[in-house]
């Protein structure tokens, strides 16, 4: 009998011990950790449960019978966050380099199904070597049956992306479907082809990292949400984001302990925003001001900064924020910031998690580039996502609130239920200027009749009053008071109910 027992623990310890020692210092000498490693990192002390520790795969062609180690390449199983069940699987680079077999690729399958059938996120730790070149065409279906998972599992329960190494080839589209990417710096990397095929097809001389590096994907392709400087930092990060989401579509979002007045009154918010109206102020200082000990988890903080996204909590409930950020570009809404932003928004709708908007915005951004790359259909995005969004919505207007981007940014028109406006408010078709411009074009070399003119456009419309009038915004609040009526608006909304006419699916313009 001991001999029976003891032989589980040998085998136990031949499937931990991965591609071998000298594999695994190769892989700390690249400033990576272990699948295990990272696992034990992600989930609470003792709480990872494995599944298929002693899967190996069934081909023979290439010598591969001899080569059968237990695993496959990829560590799976659940386990917990600050107590909260998850799924991972990581996939062990030492062993055969982490490439997708057959029974590698039903591994991952695996825990995906059992995540959606008892409603928990998965995190998937990528770092592979691709499709195993000895299984051809089994080693693509495998890829498939997990893309098909990826699809289904859409806004069932969260899905989280980490690229800690290579991911190349088809396989980035298995991450692209999950809600969110995260990437290590100098470690990772993510495209469709590699640099030599690059090389020989388009004449560009091009490193792994500057093509698919955590820099080029948080700052130029949007593709990572975003990027951390190691393993740790990076799966400490995703722990902080997990307490962020609820489990799944069939749960509420986590409420946490809080320990801050909502009631707390700022008086410094009465003074943010500056007198001179094309004077920036940072939009950072107002979501910090609001959350919940000023604790705000920004999501693609690296990509279109004239947006910002991200997840507070307020009374210990989590709250997405979209908002416009004046010090960059002075808030406006162009391609990149209507497709982060409607993105942000599509998710938190999935997963029940209301929206607070911050709205400072100028307009859209003009130009032949965003119009010849399609900022009528990318912005109708953003529309479209806070439209269809029936969470509970509320959105406070500090500043500009103009002409289309006034209606995109959560509007009352968008079904939102709470709208506030500070006294700061400038709610029109356009700024002063150019609508003098427009109005008064034959006045134009006249300066005391513009400044009449302007002055008389600004006392009718630089206002929040015009628009409360018309019930379009709720109440224009004190800019100290802002904490309080807000968390007092979702408390107010905690039950909402909004029905929506019955269809397969919407046809957001993609
Ligand atoms: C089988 C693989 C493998 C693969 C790596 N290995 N990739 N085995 N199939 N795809 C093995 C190597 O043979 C080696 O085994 C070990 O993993 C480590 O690989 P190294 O090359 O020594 O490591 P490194 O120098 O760090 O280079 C990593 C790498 C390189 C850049 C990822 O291995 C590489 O280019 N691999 C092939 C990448 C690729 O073209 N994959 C197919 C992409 S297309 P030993 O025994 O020596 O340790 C794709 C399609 C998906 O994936 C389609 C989905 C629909």
């Amino acid at each position: 009998m001991a001999d029976i027992l003891a032989e589980l623990e040998t085998r136990r310890a031949d499937a931990r011990a991965g591609g071998g020692e000298k594999r695994v210092t190769a892989q700390h000498a690249k400033g990576k950790l272990t699948a295990r490693e990272r696992i034990e990192l992600l989930l609470d002390e003792g709480s990872f449960e494995e599944y298929d520790m002693f899967v190996t795969h069934r081909t023979t062609e290439f010598g591969m019978a001899a080569n059968r180690p237990p695993g496959d390449g990829v560590v799976t199983g659940w386990g917990t966050v600050n107590g909260r069940q998850v799924y991972v699987f990581s996939q062990d680079f030492t062993v055969l380099g982490g490439s997708v077999s057959e029974t590698h690729g039903q591994k991952i399958c695996k825990i995906m199904d059992m995540a959606m059938q008892n409603g928990a996120p998965v995190v998937g730790i990528n770092d592979s070597g691709g499709a195993r070149i000895q299984e051809g065409v089994d080693s693509l279906a495998a890829y498939g049956e997990v893309f098909q998972r990826n699809i289904e599992a859409s806004g069932v329960v969260p899905q989280i992306s980490m690229i800690m190494g290579p991911c190349a080839g088809g396989a980035v589209y298995s991450p692209a479907m999950t809600d969110f990417i995260f990437m290590v710096k100098d470690s990772s990397y993510m495209f469709v082809t590699g640099p030599d095929v690059v090389k020989t097809v388009t004449n560009e001389v091009v490193t792994a990292e500057e093509l698919g590096g955590a820099s080029t994907h948080t700052r130029k392709s949007s593709v990572a949400d975003g990027a951390f400087e190691n393993d740790v930092e990076a799966l400490n990060e995703i722990r902080r984001l997990i307490d962020f989401l609820p489990l799944s579509n069939r749960d509420k979002p986590p409420v946490r302990p809080f320990f801050d007045s909502p009631d707390r009154i700022e008086d410094s918010l009465d003074t943010l925003v500056p007198d001179n109206p094309n004077q920036p102020y940072d939009m950072h200082e107002l979501i910090t001001k609001i959350a919940d000990e000023g604790d705000f988890y920004e999501i693609q903080a690296e990509f279109a900064k004239n947006i910002l996204t991200g997840f507070i909590r307020l009374e210990g409930q989590t709250v997405g924020v979209v908002a416009n950020q004046p010090m960059v570009l002075a808030g406006v809404l162009d391609i990149d910031s209507a497709r982060k932003a409607a993105r942000f928004v599509r998710f938190c709708d999935c997963f029940e998690i209301p929206i607070l908007t911050l709205v400072d915005v100028p307009g859209f951004l003009p130009g032949t580039a965003q119009e010849y790359d399609g900022v009528i259909k990318h912005g109708a995005k953003l529309l479209f996502a806070y439209g269809e969004a029936t969470v509970p919505k509320v959105t406070v207007i500090t500043r500009k609130a103009y002409g289309g981007a006034y209606v995109v940014m959560a509007s009352k028109h968008l079904r939102a239920d709470m709208n506030y406006a500070w006294p700061t408010s400038e709610i029109a078709v356009m700024g002063a200027k150019g609508a003098v411009e427009i109005l008064h074009r034959s006045d134009q070399g006249d300066p005391d009749k513009i400044a009449a003119h302007t002055k008389e456009y600004e006392d009718r419309f630089a206002n929040p009053f015009v628009a409360a009038e018309r019930g379009f915004v709720d109440e224009v609040i004190q800019p100290h008071s802002t904490r309080r009526r807000v968390c007092r608006a979702f408390a107010a909304l905690r039950r909402k109910e909004q029905k929506r006419p019955w269809k397969k699916h919407d046809n957001i313009p993609l």
